[in-house]
């Protein structure tokens, strides 16, 4: 399979912006589909070989246009939470979507796609509406029956200078004043570092031997979601108390901040975390990848994120 020109789903996001990044020095032509192109356009559109097109992907129509002349598609969209609390939100950018990207990819002759998924996602028995949907993306790719060829990645939580992980927590422990409450602080993680995932994708993406493979990427150390947290504190120097709440504490921040703009937490982020995000088998070796540690990265952008804080006051204040 010759593939030159990539469509990139979720280019402009934290793990696309990478990826772009890396397949762009590898010589691929990129096209990447935003809701918004003014508002990320910054970060992409120096990148050689890239289109950065403004359209709506749940049109099915503008969707097949978008792939008219790309050999093959990465899916890097994603949503933790959506506007409801019914779960239509996670159907229509996780199932639907993929549903329709099988059908342009069948239109336009395209065998290869490959797919973001997560750690535990399971279409029938997934806790949350975030697991369950990714879980149906999965056995859909899976089971197309037009010969594409796919890869699915699951990964850890992932970090790197724009995580929404180490850099929400950042956030929230900058802005409590002695005490952190913190939910479902037993669940375990193995956080994989962006390059990594980015390298393994790289690597896969014309490799027969990736072909309808789902793999595993965690990082080298698992720690608990207090650890990670109680770590993010110490790296910014800052004294606050984590309250570990027990579950049905847990259950009830869930239920209210459901209700808080961009909900910081929610019910189906409490139900996704009872399970832990840890890997069975780390597939990075597969590509001699060396996971690489949250020790080596996270102090480097959370100091970076102390500064631009302290930009910011001062030139709010100013
Ligand atoms: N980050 C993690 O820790 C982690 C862990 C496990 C799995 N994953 C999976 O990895 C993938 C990438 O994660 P990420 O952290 O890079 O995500 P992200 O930064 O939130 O980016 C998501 C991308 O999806 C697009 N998008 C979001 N909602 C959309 C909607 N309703 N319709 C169309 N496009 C939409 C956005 O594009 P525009 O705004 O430009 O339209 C954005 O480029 C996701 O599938 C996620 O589930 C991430």
């Amino acid at each position: 399979m010759i593939i030159k020109k990539i469509a990139i789903f979720g280019g402009t996001g934290f793990v696309g912006q990478s990826l772009c990044n890396r397949l762009s020095k590898d010589g691929y032509k990129l096209k990447v589909p935003t809701r918004n192109r003014e508002y990320n356009k910054e970060d992409l559109i120096l990148l050689p070989n890239l289109e950065l097109i403004e359209t709506d992907i749940h049109n099915s129509e503008n969707l097949k246009n978008l792939l008219t002349d790309c050999d093959a598609v990465i899916n890097l969209i994603g949503i933790l939470n959506e506007k409801g609390n019914d779960g239509k939100g996670f159907k229509k950018v996780h199932i639907k979507l993929i549903k329709n990207l099988i059908s342009a990819c069948e239109i336009h002759g395209i065998h290869r796609i490959v797919q973001i998924s997560a750690l535990n996602a399971d279409a029938k028995n997934g806790k949350s509406f975030y697991l369950k949907t990714k879980g149906e993306a999965e056995k859909l790719l899976c089971s197309n029956s037009t010969g594409i060829k796919t890869t699915i990645f699951r990964p850890s939580v992932i970090f790197g200078k724009k995580d929404s992980f180490f850099n929400r927590f950042a956030k929230l422990l900058k802005i409590s004043p002695l005490f952190f409450p913190l939910a479902c602080y037993k669940t375990k993680f193995a956080p994989v570092y962006v390059h990594d995932v980015v390298e393994m994708m790289a690597n896969s993406i014309e490799d027969p031997d990736s072909y309808n493979k789902s793999y595993q990427l965690c990082g080298p150390k698992t720690y608990s979601l207090k650890d990670l947290v109680s770590y993010t504190a110490k790296t910014l120097d800052l004294k606050c108390t984590i309250i570990p709440l027990n579950n049905v504490l847990s259950r009830i921040q869930a239920k209210v901040f459901d209700f808080l703009p961009g909900k910081p937490f929610s019910t189906d982020n409490y139900l996704s975390a009872q399970t832990d995000s840890i890997c069975e088998c780390n597939d990075l070796f597969r590509y001699n990848i060396k996971p690489t540690a949250i020790e080596d990265i996270v102090p480097q952008y959370l100091s970076d994120y102390e500064y631009h804080s302290f930009y910011s006051k001062f030139h709010n204040d100013s």
